[in-house]
């Protein structure tokens, strides 16, 4: 018998407020049109600007449901990551908030800042805690709140379209088990040379003060991307290391019933479906209602898929993505029988 970690539980959680493409264009020089044919984008949710809520609070929502699904109380999760590039505060991190949200009192919280790979660092943190006995149930929480910290004008539209408030997260188990269920592989990559292609540099402590006018009337406290750049990589990235993680598990891409990539542009993952020669139906899609919602995009993709019927109990699911960092990376979890 090996231990495994299983994904057990699954939830999601958006905001209510909808912001369509037509919405951004009070703010800024935009069209539905150049927003859906270049990301695929219709519409995503944002906080409500008159009461606003952080990171934890959407996490804790998606928590909740994804605990009832599990069958757990609060008090079984014996340790939780959050993957977030937009937590709630500078420190402590967003995952001690959720900690006492829950009404947790001591137990272990860890924050995740890998950006739009976030779920899959934490899914391979996640397995190696359960596979080395440190854990036997953690919540792994992929949340953002993007809405607060872009730049709605004109200069800031290239990145503004594309990003969304969301929430999701999943219940992780040991099960001592012969069979190959769980997470069957992880594969992780950074590339820090590549960090000026999508960054949001203040406030920063590497300057003094770390936040002044100056930099704000210089729009340093709003995210920027090198589009292209991050284009090209992940075209570069996400096959090659698909074939590195299917030749590491001894599977083939047809042993695949769905491949979930992080959604940060609809064209980078119908090219990626062409390069790989796959079934249109086999790579999931929900950027149009939700947009890129960063470490929140792939849970949140896994809940609607099993919602929808497209997995279900044996599926084996490949997970992928590339982002900020940059970082980039993939796993493969099966369902049990
Ligand atoms: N509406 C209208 N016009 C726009 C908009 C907009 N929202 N944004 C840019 N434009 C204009 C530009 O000003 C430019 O005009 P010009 O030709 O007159 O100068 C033109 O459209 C083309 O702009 P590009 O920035 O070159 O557009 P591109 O085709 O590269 O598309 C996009 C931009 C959609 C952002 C694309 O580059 C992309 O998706 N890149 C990858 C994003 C990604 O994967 N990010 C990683 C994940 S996010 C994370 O990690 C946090």
């Amino acid at each position: 018998m090996t231990t495994r970690a299983v994904i057990t539980g699954t939830g999601r959680y958006v905001p209510p407020r909808v912001v369509t493409n037509d919405d951004l264009t009070q703010w800024m020089d935009t069209s539905d049109e150049w927003i859906q044919q270049r990301t695929g984008i219709e519409k995503r949710h944002w906080i409500d600007e008159e009461a606003p809520v952080g990171t934890s609070d959407l996490g804790l929502e998606a928590s909740k449901i994804a605990l009832e699904r599990a069958g757990w109380a609060p008090e079984d999760i014996d340790l939780i990551i959050f993957a977030t590039l937009s937590p709630d505060l500078f420190f402590p991190g967003s995952g001690c908030l959720l900690q006492h949200k829950l009404g947790l009192e001591s137990t272990p919280a860890l924050d995740l800042r890998q950006q739009c790979t976030g779920f899959i660092y934490g899914l391979a943190t996640a397995d190696a805690y359960i596979r080395s006995g440190m854990a036997q149930r953690i919540l792994l929480v992929g949340a953002e709140v993007h809405s607060t910290g872009l730049d709605i004008s004109t200069e800031g539209r290239d990145v503004t379209v594309i990003f969304g408030d969301g929430a999701a997260a999943v219940c992780m188990e040991a099960v001592e088990t012969d069979q190959a269920v769980g997470v069957l592989g992880s594969v992780l990559h950074a590339k820090g040379s590549m960090a000026e292609s999508l960054k949001t540099d203040a406030p920063a402590s590497r300057e003094w003060p770390r936040l002044t006018a100056e930099m704000m009337a210089e729009r340093r406290h709003f995210p920027h991307m090198d589009g292209k750049a991050i284009f090209k990589e992940a075209l570069r990235r996400l096959p090659e290391v698909t074939k590195v993680i299917l030749k590491q598990t001894g599977l083939t891409k047809e042993d695949i019933d769905l491949y979930i990539p992080h959604q940060a542009n609809m064209r980078i993952n119908q090219f990626y479906q062409q390069m790989m020669k796959l079934p249109e139906e086999k790579v999931f899609h929900n950027i149009q209602r939700y947009g890129n919602t960063t470490a929140a995009t792939i849970p949140l993709a896994l809940d609607e898929a099993f919602e929808m019927g497209l997995i279900g109990k044996g599926s084996t699911v490949l997970f992928l993505g590339l982002g900020s960092g940059v970082t980039w990376g993939a796993n493969i979890h099966r369902f049990p029988e």
